[in-house]
């Protein structure tokens, strides 16, 4: 066997506070690339605040994120969210489309706003959402398809880019358990197909499952499955 690849994100002692209780308390995570990693834990253990630090959406009072080898937390807010738009996909429990756009053009909005041409753009969409199974719903708008659709819209919109990471919170919160498990197969697919490491926010056994690795957060800590083995 050949020895497992360095991970490509890495977080360290994150504390994070909103007021007087910490959200995280010491959390420690890794990832390597292709990987598919679950964190779990009860509501309001600090699963979405670890996910966004590490996405660097927020950034921590202490600790630090290396990403491919570089500290997030000397980059500018600019260097991070030019990083984000380069290197990172997200999903979110409630798809979180934008509602004017047809379902292609959500699609082919993150290749559009690094300044891939329409045309292409909109190919390279229609590939994903075929990826997706929902090539139908391309014309339409997000109000106008399924929960389930919308979702597997979303998951094509974090892949479209190429991401070499996609942060997932709860993408299946809002499904009933067969949409849950369809999105969350064809979302574990892509990104092995792809090589994208996947932050899989989830606080359901059944979601976690679809995992290469847990880690638990409780109180704002995190504790890594593999190293406590
Ligand atoms: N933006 C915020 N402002 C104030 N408190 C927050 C904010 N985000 C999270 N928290 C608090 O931090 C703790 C952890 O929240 P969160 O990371 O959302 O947990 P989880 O995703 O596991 O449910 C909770 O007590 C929550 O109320
Ligand atoms: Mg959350």
């Amino acid at each position: 066997m050949t020895a497992p690849a360095e991970p490509l994100l890495t977080a360290t002692g994150l504390r994070k506070s909103y007021g007087p209780t910490p959200a995280l308390d010491g959390a420690d995570f890794s990832i390597r690339p292709g990987e598919v990693v679950a964190v779990m834990g009860p509501s309001g253990s600090g699963k979405s605040t670890l996910l966004h630090c590490l996405a660097g959406i927020v950034r921590a009072d202490a600790g630090d994120v290396r990403y491919d080898g570089r500290s997030m937390a000397g980059m500018s807010d600019g260097e991070r969210s030019a990083l984000r738009r380069a290197d990172f996909g997200f999903v979110f429990q409630f798809g979180q489309l934008v509602p004017e756009l047809t379902c292609l053009e959500n699609v082919a909005m993150p290749m559009r706003l690094s300044g891939t041409k329409r045309r292409a753009a909109e190919k390279q969409a229609a590939l994903w959402l075929d990826r997706l199974e929902v090539a139908d719903v391309a014309g339409k708008r997000p109000g106008e398809v399924s929960g389930g659709q919308g979702q597997r819209v979303a998951v094509a919109r974090a892949l479209v880019s190429g991401p070499r990471v996609v942060f997932a919170d709860e993408p299946t919160g809002a499904l009933d358990s067969l949409n849950g498990e369809r999105v969350m197969r064809l979302l574990t697919e892509a990104a092995h197909d792809t090589r994208a490491a996947v932050v899989l926010v989830t606080h359901e056994a059944r979601v976690a499952a679809y995992s290469d690795r847990e880690i638990v957060v409780r109180d704002g800590k995190s504790r890594d499955m593999e190293r406590a083995a």
